[in-house]
């Protein structure tokens, strides 16, 4: 099965990508955390990174579609995955069409998880004070809320053209968001 779970910053997309990982025993694939690996490494491509990432925009399509790639083609990604923070705009839209078609694993659902902006900030300021993520301080918060508005609502547009999108209330405590997901899941995929 692969699904993508789109939703603003803060909106739960990695937390529910995680559990869902372990239900459907697929692999959870987050173009964030991959990044953040190589920023962590001090590879080439995270010294590139870091900067773009702690100023809240978008690493190059170019850079991003390269490690999804290479993670795609890893055993455990051979029975599915769940795209978390990818694709990311209508360019990153494409390519995940022409890699899913490539590789012979088709999409089945897109899972747009909704939370209002001001629960958005407060959730990734708690994060900011307990895990001090470099990007969750309240100016690359808003920056990263615009480019999502930007650039990534419109994927999320696509995929309701394509009728691929289910829509999700991502407000409430984590388990009852992570059953509204089951059923979208069940209903959709
Ligand atoms: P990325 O890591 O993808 O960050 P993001 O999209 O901004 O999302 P977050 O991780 O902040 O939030 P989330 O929706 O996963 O929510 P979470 O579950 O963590 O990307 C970071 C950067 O990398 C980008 O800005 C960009 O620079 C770069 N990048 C990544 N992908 C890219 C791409 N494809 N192309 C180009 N650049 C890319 O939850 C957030 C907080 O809320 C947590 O503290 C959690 O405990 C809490 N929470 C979650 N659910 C609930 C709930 N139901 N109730 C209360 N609190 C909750």
């Amino acid at each position: 099965m692969r699904i993508v779970v789109l939703g603003a910053p803060g909106s739960g997309k990695g937390t529910q990508a995680a559990r869902l990982k372990n239900e459907l025993g697929i692999a959870h694939i987050s173009t964030g955390d991959l990044l953040r690996g190589q920023v962590a490494a001090r590879t080439p491509l995270g010294l590139k990174a870091r900067e773009v990432m702690e100023a809240g925009r978008l690493v190059s399509d170019e850079i991003v579609l390269g490690m999804l790639e290479e993670r795609v083609s890893q055993p455990d990604a051979s029975k599915g995955f769940i795209l978390d923070g990818y694709p990311r705009n209508v360019a990153q839209c494409v390519a995940l069409e022409a890699l899913l078609a490539r590789i012979g694993q088709p999409l089945d659902v897109a899972i747009l998880l909704h939370v209002p902006e001001e629960m958005l900030v407060a959730r990734l300021a708690g994060r900011a004070a307990a895990e001090g993520r470099t990007d969750d301080n309240p100016e690359t918060v808003r920056q990263r809320l615009h480019v999502y508005e930007q650039q990534t609502a419109p994927v999320a547009e696509h995929f309701r053209e394509i009728d691929a999108l289910v829509e999700v209330d991502g407000v409430g405590p984590f388990d009852e968001v992570y059953a509204r997901i089951l059923r979208a899941i069940e209903h959709n995929g």
